[in-house]
């Protein structure tokens, strides 16, 4: 088999993982067009790139699509996935394709003076934080699966119990007045368009058995969002797009620290013509509300922002290709950075520590760097931390 495609493309076996990646994020199950996609977001490739054709044994090709398929097929011959149907499955060994951490004390793969990303399981990083210093714990944990099979993640029950118990070891490290933040998204059930309820349920147990109060559900909305589940909104067309997931927002007090004023959204033109004029006029509104004269008047940086925030998840294109280049899978599920710096501004001041137990591809590191804040990340899969680092190689060339 010839394989005289471009180099801007990555090469077969640098596509292994992205592959092994996207079934495992499809729920342990997808089909070839579904893996491109993921591959190519993934890999952050462009349009061109994706819809690149040339000729192949005599033939017009998609050359992307092609490497694909030869990506699957070594995967297959190397025994790490296997076909079933229209959908590629992960075998037992292709389960076990990133290096995990050993439970145990965490090892230290980088620091700067700011921070240190640890390769560890999360339910050990207690061991090696100071008691009572994380203002902001803000992570991403693995979403639970579809169907329970070998892949780690945990499912129903056995998945709000294993993060429950996660978290009450974590609680110790903090501050009383501190907050944390779950990122988490929906999954939908297995053969029928409904969605898990695993979310409110995680809540419920983690107010019930630790006592953990929710200050507020904050959305993300990602406009660049793919229209999934593709079955569901692009075959049938009986879904929308998913495209908001939810942060939920807990403390073990009820009045962690927080400060709107931090994250202030630039004023609208009307709000800003509003102050201009000195306010608005007295009114009655048809809701009953009435507006007394001169309010919103006061110029004070900005509005208060609301509890959705409109961030695409994309613009990541500097960290995948370091990874490309460096031959290690980049991180398939990324919280945009931007994100992890608006929960961090609002919820700590310079000088903290925030602190991520799924520290993935190091976006929460990279943000709390960002910000003049103290950082921790445990991440279980050595190959992520090995990409996380690559966030950081400004910091640690000096
Ligand atoms: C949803 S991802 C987090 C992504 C991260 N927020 C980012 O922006 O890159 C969850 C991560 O948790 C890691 N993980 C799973 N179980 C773990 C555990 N017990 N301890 C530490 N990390 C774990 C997975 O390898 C995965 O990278």
């Amino acid at each position: 088999m010839s394989d005289s495609l471009p180099t801007n493309l990555p090469t077969q076996r640098q596509l292994v993982l992205p592959i092994l990646d996207a079934v495992d994020k499809a729920g342990g199950e997808a089909t070839t067009a579904e893996i491109r996609n993921a591959v190519a977001d993934q890999l952050g490739l462009d349009e061109t790139q994706r819809n690149q054709r040339g000729t192949i044994g005599g033939q017009d090709h998609n050359l992307l699509a092609h490497r694909i398929r030869w990506g699957q097929q070594h995967s297959k011959l190397a025994g790490l996935i296997e076909r079933d149907g229209r959908a590629w499955r992960l075998t037992d060994t292709g389960s076990k394709h990133l290096t995990s951490a050993f439970p145990g004390r965490p090892v230290t793969v980088f620091f700067t003076p700011n921070g240190c990303a640890l390769w560890g399981m999360a339910e050990d990083a207690a061991s090696v934080i100071d008691p009572g210093t994380v203002r902001l714990l803000l992570t991403s944990p693995p979403y639970p699966l579809k169907t329970k099979k070998e892949y780690g993640n945990k499912v129903g029950q056995e998945y709000i119990d294993w993060l429950c118990s996660i978290i009450e070891r974590l609680m110790p490290v903090m501050e009383s007045n501190g907050s944390l933040v779950l990122n988490l998204g929906d999954t939908w059930l297995k053969n029928s368009p409904t969605v898990s309820m695993y979310q409110e349920r995680t809540i419920i147990a983690l107010q019930d058995r630790l006592g953990l109060h929710l200050c507020q559900r904050l959305l993300w909305h990602n406009p660049s969002a793919l229209p999934v589940p593709s079955n569901y909104v692009g075959v049938e067309r009986i879904r929308l797009k998913q495209a908001v997931e939810c942060l939920w927002w807990l403390s073990p007090e009820d009045r962690p620290y927080a400060d709107n004023r931090a994250i202030l959204e630039p004023y609208s033109d009307r709000m800003k013509k509003l102050i201009e004029k000195g306010g608005a006029v007295r009114s009655k509104k048809p809701s009953g509300h009435a507006t007394r004269e001169g309010s919103f008047a006061a110029d004070n940086g900005g509005s208060i922002a609301p509890n959705i925030f409109r961030i695409p998840n994309s613009g990541d294109q500097q960290y995948t290709r370091a990874c490309r280049d460096a031959g290690l899978p980049p991180h398939p599920a990324r919280m945009p950075i931007p994100l992890a710096s608006k929960m961090i501004e609002f919820l700590s001041q310079p000088g903290e520590v925030v602190f991520d137990p799924f520290g993935g591809s190091g976006s929460t590191a990279r943000a709390a760097e960002d910000l003049g804040r103290h950082w921790i990340t445990t991440e279980a899969a050595r190959e992520y931390v090995e990409g996380a680092k690559l966030r950081f190689s400004e910091e640690l060339a000096r």
